[in-house]
């Protein structure tokens, strides 16, 4: 449509004829005029259609046929709309809304598709239907306000931190999503391979092992809007696709990854979200220990008054222990294997003494009593790491097999470095004031995991698991 004006824009055109389209969100039929709220991606107006006897001497009426057009439009229809924008008459006027204060005198209806009744009401918040609807019919239901809104403040958030980070001299860096197995606590969602049979990619719980590498490869600064993916169970703040905003640094000590989060952190707010209150800054820290002891939790919900959907509590919950204790008497990681214990526990973990007092350098932030974040100073020094390795009990053979690229790249000039991740996904839902993360992602996924608009996982044919040398085994 070459002369297509935005709805948002109309306001400018005040006595001339336009050409609008979009989508019918709301029709009125009046019997001698059909009123029509119309939709496009920057707002919404109202326009009629009056009977072809309103024609004013001199003026084009509308267009012979808009009527019985008009008639048989419905909701969600998509129309090219030509009309002459007026200006409403005084007691119309609707201060509170986007064009409440003009009409779109309608001259002429293009009906460039039209459209099954909706799934479902799109006008309200939507909390009301049941979800698996809603995801069944997303497309639909993203047309929602409150969604859409959603996943335009998500781009606006994500494009400030680029924004913000490219001042800072940071470098948004991609990796590979075809990857191999990272220890981070979660199942691996893995790919068969079909060159290599009975071989298997996986794809990134995070880009830990590959940030790690760009700083050894000398960049410094580096982040990405990274996917991760984890075949866990899904739950209100927990999705098996979800993204982080990653980050990595060289050169830096705790604090100088933790400043440059929280400027940013405050950054957002202030610039984004004016409407909402920081409790403190700087932003209150604790250690793991006084966390526990004083509220229970390793996430505090520091909030004066959890009612208030504007308070942003953020805290930051440090010196974690490294190590604990397996069911089966041995020890793993609590956080990040790649981490460095403080200075002060290096000796033991070389030593193998102490082991459960150990304590890694790891800092999370939380809001609200949401983890948000966190990431570490990591081990630099491929001694170290090849002993976190020993340590939870990993044999020398395993330990070359599956991290010998780290260990060779420590020991290739590696910077001192550290870095954070945070889910943004569970900042966004906060700063939207959303009850869960799928309020945030365009097309997530349903507690157990499934894609139900797509129909995924699905089935595989027959003639593309022999060509990845796969065999399905049949239930008993
Ligand atoms: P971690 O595993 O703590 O650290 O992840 C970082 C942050 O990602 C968010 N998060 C999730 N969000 C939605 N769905 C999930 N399934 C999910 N899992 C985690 C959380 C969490 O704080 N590589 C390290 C980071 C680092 O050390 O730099 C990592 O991935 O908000």
């Amino acid at each position: 449509m070459p002369d297509r004006i935005f709805i948002k824009d109309l306001k400018e055109y005040i006595g001339q004829e336009v050409t609008i389209a979009g989508w019918v969100d709301v029709r009125r039929d009046q019997g001698k005029m059909v009123f029509f709220d119309f939709r496009d991606m920057s707002g919404k107006v109202q326009g009629v259609v009056l009977p072809a006897s309103t024609r004013r001497q001199g003026e084009a009426g509308p267009k012979s046929g808009a009527m019985e057009v008009a008639q048989k439009i419905r909701t969600e229809w998509v129309l090219g709309v030509q009309g002459k924008v007026n200006k409403r008459p005084e007691k119309n006027i609707n201060k509170d809304q986007l064009n409440g204060d003009i009409e779109l005198e309608i001259l002429d209806i293009k009906v460039l598709n039209e459209a099954e009744t909706p799934p479902f009401d799109i006008s309200s918040d939507g909390l009301e239907i049941g979800e698996e609807h809603r995801l069944k019919y997303r497309y639909v239901d993203l047309r929602r306000p409150r969604l859409a809104k959603n996943i335009k403040s998500r781009h606006k958030v994500i494009k400030f931190i680029r924004d913000f980070l490219d001042q800072e001299g940071f470098f948004e860096i991609e990796t590979p999503i075809l990857t191999k197995s990272t220890p981070e606590g979660a199942r691996d969602y893995v790919v068969p391979s079909r060159l290599e049979k009975g071989k298997f990619y996986a794809l990134p719980q995070s880009p830990q092992q590959y940030k790690q590498l760009l700083m050894v490869a000398g960049f410094e600064k580096y982040f990405q809007i990274a996917r991760c993916m984890r075949d866990e169970d899904t739950r209100g703040d927990r999705q098996p696709e979800f993204t982080q905003l990653d980050m990595e640094m060289s050169f830096v000590e705790r604090e100088d990854v933790m400043d440059v989060n929280e400027k940013l952190l405050i950054e957002i707010v202030k610039k984004l979200y004016p409407d909402k209150k920081i409790q403190e800054i700087p932003f209150p820290k604790f250690s793991y220990k006084e966390a526990m002891e004083k509220y229970g939790t390793e996430r505090p919900d520091l909030r004066v008054n959890k009612d208030d959907p504007d308070e942003l509590a953020f805290c930051w919950i440090l010196d974690f222990p490294f190590f604990e204790k397996t069911a089966e008497g041995g020890f793993t990681f609590t956080h990040n294997p790649f981490s460095m214990p403080k200075e002060e526990h290096i000796e033991d973990l070389l030593n193998e003494k102490n082991i459960g007092e150990i304590l890694t350098s790891q800092y999370d932030i939380v809001l609200n009593g949401f983890e948000i974040g966190g990431g570490s100073i990591r081990a630099h020094r491929a001694d170290l790491l090849k002993k976190v390795f020993e340590t939870i009990g990993h044999k020398e053979r395993d330990i070359e097999r599956d991290f010998g690229h780290m260990l060779r790249a420590l020991s290739s000039g590696a910077p001192p470095h550290g870095g954070i991740a945070w889910g943004l996904d569970r900042l966004i839902m906060i700063l939207q004031n959303e009850p869960n993360i799928r309020e945030v992602i365009a097309f997530p996924k349903t507690g157990e995991g499934r894609d139900l608009m797509m129909d995924s996982p699905s089935i595989i044919p027959e003639k593309h698991l022999k060509e990845l040398g796969l065999e399905i085994k049949k239930k008993d």
